[in-house]
């Protein structure tokens, strides 16, 4: 095994445990999901514009709360992750709810789907995850139909200076963290290993650039969504 897919199933461990404690979590307020089946934000909701009819694939997706929500408005959504209590929590909230998408447990480096999609999209705490930004980039070029839309909403990376005083560059050696309980309330118990990489602006439009996307829009926002909305 390489070190890199060491590092994801170090990560894909951490992730299997956090979910769990997000379910619950005020954080994710998951019954009040439910009801209102909306967790999008303003910011991917101006930038995508109209998703209805259209074949969306969701990259990271967690336990599915913004799939849900893009197929609630009308998208024809397949949602990835690589953490099968993620992807089984997903699984159960649609069928409760009545929402239903196409699930699928994979590493996003990995993925191979006979099937290119109108609009690729990934969202806030997902790149960080992964060692190889060559490769997640390739993932959504294979399965992104001609001139059509990716979109990524995520922390800018210099958060990691402010924040945890990290190295701002990117280091091919992950940051391994040994982390007490999680970023949402509840699992004070819970102790993960964690393995992240910052990737730096350049490297994200060049991973991108050179699998052949073109970058349309690019817009920094002094807020995050999750601090102040
Ligand atoms: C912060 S969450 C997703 C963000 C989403 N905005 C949310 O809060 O629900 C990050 C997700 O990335 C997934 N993940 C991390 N590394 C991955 C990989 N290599 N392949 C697929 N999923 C991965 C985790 O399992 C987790 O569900």
């Amino acid at each position: 095994m390489t070190e890199f897919k060491k590092h994801i199933e170090i990560n894909k461990k951490a992730w299997n445990k956090r979910t769990s404690i997000h379910i619950q979590s005020n954080f994710y307020n998951n019954e009040e999901f439910k009801k209102v089946k909306d967790s999008l934000k303003s910011i991917e909701l101006n930038a995508i514009g109209d998703v209805k009819g259209k074949s969306l694939l969701h990259l990271q997706c967690h336990f599915g709360q913004d799939s849900i929500s893009f197929a609630r408005m009308g998208a024809k959504v397949t949602a990835v992750d690589f953490s099968d209590v993620s992807i089984n929590e997903a699984k159960k909230i649609s069928v409760k709810i009545n929402v239903h998408f196409k699930f699928i447990e994979s590493d996003v480096l990995e993925l191979k789907l006979d099937k290119e999609f109108d609009i690729v999209f990934s969202s806030y705490g997902t790149i960080g995850w992964l060692p190889d930004l060559d490769k997640w980039a390739a993932t959504i070029a294979t399965h992104l139909k001609k001139r059509r839309i990716f979109l990524l909403t995520e922390f800018h990376p210099f958060l990691v200076l402010i924040n945890n005083g990290y190295y701002y560059f990117y280091s091919f050696k992950p940051d391994i963290e040994i982390e007490n309980g999680t970023y949402t309330d509840g699992g004070t118990e819970l102790v993960t290993n964690t393995c992240c990489w910052n990737h730096l602006l350049t490297n994200i439009f060049s991973a991108l650039e050179s699998n052949g996307l073109k970058l349309t829009h690019f817009k920094e926002f002094d807020f995050s969504p999750y601090l102040l909305e």
